[in-house]
């Protein structure tokens, strides 16, 4: 099959079955669909190579029988006619022209198509012929558009990581404004109180005024303790995950003295890599913050284990439940933030949660962790 307007001998001068052999096995190595055909369907459409079957389903001739333009009767109608408004265009213009359309896969499957092509013919010849590349680029389409979804996802967390900041922000500047700002209030005010006593010389009044100070001041010094333990606590630099979370639990069980805190601590603190610590103790302390703000439960079990190449936390309780798939605060009638942060940290270290809560029942919140994982971003 000669190749090219009036091919009649290959370039270094052999017959032309050797050039259109050539030409065939150079089809081969493309990974797409060579094709001429004529615009007004007088001679037949030829495929070159043998790529017809293996990107559209169909053989050769079975595609044949299309119709004048080939492969066009595996589009959709609006593709078919845009492809021929825009070949007839480059024709005219003997321009070259690229086209991208769907075809449909003898599977079923919808298949995204580039077509390079160009006029081949001599200008004002009696019968067009067109001629082209066809190339499947449905994976690349795919990869393209998970790119783009995945640099969604991205913004969408970043954008949500600022606003818990934000919140987080200004949950501390109210704990150290009501906080801390009225205890030091007080104490300004009372020693400002006890001063005249002082210059007046009535020191045993002086005296048990300021002794009424001192707690106020060990109290003020507690709350500092525990902002700045809130925030971050200095333990888990100091002496590890699995002291962090005895400190924790023996905190939580003085604080909720109705609620029984039984922990399960199966890994050496070795085998926690030094990334995932911070974000295993964020983890728990929104769980049991959950447990006691919403749960009212009587129990509540931590567990921190290896499993498999994964680390595992679960925080179990008995409590009341809740519908996890709506996990929108109930309480306030607004959406709380906490579980959404937990999702988000997971999401930094690849890690996975998963929140199976029955009513009356309790809740068991599970938080995998991949050993391997290497961090996207520090919290
Ligand atoms: N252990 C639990 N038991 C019962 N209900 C729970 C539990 N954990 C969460 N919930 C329910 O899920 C809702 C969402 O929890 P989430 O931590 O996201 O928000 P929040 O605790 O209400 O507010 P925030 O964490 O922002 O202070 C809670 O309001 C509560 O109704
Ligand atoms: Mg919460």
């Amino acid at each position: 099959v000669p190749f090219g307007d009036g091919a009649s001998e290959g370039i270094d001068g052999k017959d032309s079955a050797q050039d259109a052999h050539e030409l065939d096995l150079l089809a081969r190595a493309i990974p797409g669909l060579l094709y001429r055909a004529s615009l007004t369907g007088q001679t037949k459409t030829e495929f070159f190579g043998g790529n017809v079957l293996a990107m559209t389903g169909f053989a050769t001739d079975e595609l044949l029988s299309g119709g004048p333009l080939p492969i066009e009767h595996l589009m959709t109608p609006s593709d078919r006619d845009r492809r021929r408004a825009e070949i007839l265009e480059a024709a005219t213009c003997h321009q070259p022209f690229t086209i991208e359309y769907a075809i449909r896969h003898r599977s079923g499957a919808l298949r995204r198509f580039v077509e390079y092509g160009i006029l081949l013919s001599r200008p004002g010849a009696a019968t067009p012929r067109i001629g082209g590349l066809i190339l499947d680029v449905s994976d690349r389409r795919t990869l393209e558009h998970r790119l783009r979804e995945s640099e969604d996802v991205r913004r969408d967390l970043s954008s949500q990581l600022l606003t818990s900041l934000e919140t987080e922000r200004r949950r501390v500047a109210a704990e150290l404004h009501d906080g801390l700002g009225q205890m030091l209030t007080s104490i300004k005010m009372r020693v400002e109180a006890t001063l005249p006593f002082i210059k007046g010389g009535q020191t045993t009044n002086a005296e048990e005024m300021l002794g009424k100070i001192v707690p106020m001041i060990q109290g003020t010094m507690d709350e500092v303790r525990s902002i700045s333990m809130a925030l971050r606590p200095s333990i888990l630099d100091d002496l590890g995950i699995i002291a962090t979370i005895g400190w924790f639990c023996r905190n939580f069980a003085s604080t909720c003295p109705g609620i029984r805190v039984e922990q399960d601590v199966r890994i050496k603190e070795r085998d926690v890599p030094q990334d995932l610590k911070i974000v295993i103790y964020r983890v728990l302390q929104e769980a049991m913050n959950n447990v006691a703000k919403h749960a009212h439960a009587q129990f509540v079990r931590v567990r921190l284990a290896r499993l498999g190449a994964d680390i595992e936390l679960v925080v179990e309780d008995n409590g009341r439940g809740f519908d996890a798939t709506r996990a929108a605060a109930q309480d306030k009638g607004e959406p709380g933030v906490g579980i959404a942060n937990m999702r988000q940290r997971l999401d930094t270290v690849r890690g996975k949660l998963s929140i199976r809560s029955t009513a009356r029942v309790g809740t068991i919140v599970r938080a995998t962790f991949p050993c391997d994982s290497e961090p996207l971003n520090r919290w």
